[in-house]
């Protein structure tokens, strides 16, 4: 599998490189890795390969770095879009649109010139779902399934939560409606165990990336790194039936706006596929802080 990861050299790419090279993530499938980052970086990619290469990683078939364009997009089965600017304390996600626009339009427009087809696309960076629509629009001719944005880690975030708080280890079919942003809702209707929310849990969740920047100076990196191989893991290997959510192209469902990347419930198949799962009962007050 040909992966592209851009911000290669960044703190996200840090931790999830060895998940992705040492099988964790894909299993038995033999990598050929393509690192991406800005000119200013290239030294410090320069050292990322380095380590990579002192690790001897079994999964690891080649490895390329670069700052050009062409070089990183070119043939690529998936890419997962680290590269952006980082939020800082104090920042809400939104400030950072207007920075990395310009990124995720230039990087839509390589995936539509030179990638396959059939490539998939996972956006990390944030506002991610902002970016992912971005990367989507200058990329036409790739399906819009194709893409999907992150969302994991609040979903992972969540499931802790659960079991630290109401002891309830485990639970499946957790969903996050929305934006990845402090408006996020997080929801635990459809969970085995009847679990109710308080106000207070659902603003640590909508909270949390923020509370993390406050104490490190640096956005979430190791956990970031977890919720991407479990999604990559979900979506390629599918989830057994479990509900997930995705940052995916809306199709209306649930009076989300049709056409914008929005996190919903998903359930995954094998090799990259999904579906919306269109058919949930939201109740009152999840509608309420939805709308
Ligand atoms: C997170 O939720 O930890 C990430 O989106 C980083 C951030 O800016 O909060």
């Amino acid at each position: 599998m040909k992966i592209l990861i851009t911000g290669g050299a960044g703190q996200i790419a840090y931790s999830l490189i060895p998940l992705l090279l040492s099988g964790a993530i894909f299993t038995n499938i033999k990598i050929d890795l393509l690192l991406l980052d800005i000119e200013p970086c290239m030294d410090k990619l320069e050292g990322v390969k380095m380590e990579i290469e002192d690790s001897n990683f079994k999964f690891l078939n080649s490895l390329t770095i670069t700052s050009d364009l062409k070089t990183a997009f070119s043939d690529i089965d998936l890419a997962i879009l680290l590269g952006g600017f980082p939020r800082l304390p104090g920042m809400e996600r939104k400030d950072l649109l207007e920075k990395n626009l310009e990124i995720f339009k230039v990087q839509g427009e390589a995936l539509n010139n030179y990638a396959k087809k059939t490539v998939k696309v996972l956006v990390v960076a944030n506002p991610v779902n902002t970016n992912c629509w971005i990367a989507n629009h200058f990329s036409p001719s790739i399906p819009n399934e194709n893409f999907t944005s992150y969302s994991y880690l609040d979903q992972e975030r969540l499931s802790f939560l659960l079991q630290k708080e109401y002891n309830a280890p485990n639970q499946k079919n957790i969903v996050v409606w929305g934006n990845h942003s402090s408006t996020m809702v997080p929801d635990t209707s459809y969970c085995e165990k009847d679990i109710k929310l308080t106000s207070d849990n659902i603003q640590f969740i909508q909270n949390r990336g923020a509370s993390v920047i406050e104490k490190r100076k640096l956005s979430s990196a190791m956990s970031a790194a977890n919720g991407i191989s479990k999604h990559l893991k979900k979506w390629y290997y599918g989830s057994n039936d479990e509900i997930v959510s995705f940052g995916v192209f809306s199709k209306g469902y649930y009076n989300f706006p049709e056409g914008i990347f929005i996190s919903m419930p998903v359930k995954t198949h094998s090799e990259f596929s999904y579906n919306i799962v269109n058919n949930l009962k939201i109740n009152d007050s999840t509608r309420a802080l939805i709308d």
